[in-house]
């Protein structure tokens, strides 16, 4: 059952993937995004982590992890982890700007021979998910720096 539920956790991803993968094509967009300008002001409308926990618990946890560990089901499958919102402090000292731009834009890298990705989000989530979900991160950091280890 168990096994079963990660094998459907990780086509539905894929799938997800493929479809973000697609996406990213040069095609001049339907619906073109506010510049990125724009997009950082809006760094002042702080995002709701009540809704961004919905988001979180249904795009971003596989990976990530319940506590946002990098520990998911798919994430202990990847090499390296992904990011470790508690534990990985030099992270997470980046600005909630920059966190935005990864979590709408994706990250692609090679390390020591073995390429890792984060997802782009952008087609899949609108602005206002991204910075509600960004809020869900930032309370999941404090809430595990809290936590007795
Ligand atoms: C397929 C697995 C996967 C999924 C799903 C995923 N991530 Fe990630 N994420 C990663 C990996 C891998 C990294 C680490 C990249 C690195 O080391 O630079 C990462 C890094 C990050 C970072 C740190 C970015 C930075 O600038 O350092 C943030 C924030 C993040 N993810 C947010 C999210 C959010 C929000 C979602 C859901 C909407 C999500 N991730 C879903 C794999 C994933």
């Amino acid at each position: 059952m168990q096994k079963s539920l990660a094998i459907t956790i990780a086509a539905s991803l894929a799938a997800l993937l493929s479809v973000s993968g697609c996406t990213g094509e040069k095609k001049s967009p339907p619906q073109p995004e506010k510049p990125p300008a724009a997009a950082l002001d809006m760094q002042a409308v702080a995002g709701e982590a009540a809704a961004g926990k919905d988001i979180y618990f249904r795009y971003c946890h596989f990976c990530h992890g319940q506590k946002g560990m990098g520990d998911g089901p798919v994430g202990i499958a990847l090499s390296p982890h992904p990011a470790d919102f508690v534990n990985d402090a030099k992270r997470m000292s980046k600005t909630d700007a920059e966190l935005f731009k990864s979590i709408t834009e994706g990250i692609h890298k090679e390390v020591g021979g073995e390429s890792m990705s984060m997802p782009r989000w952008q087609e899949i989530l609108s602005e206002k998910e991204r910075w509600d979900v960004l809020a869900f991160i930032r309370q999941l950091e404090r809430e595990g720096k809290a936590a007795p280890k």
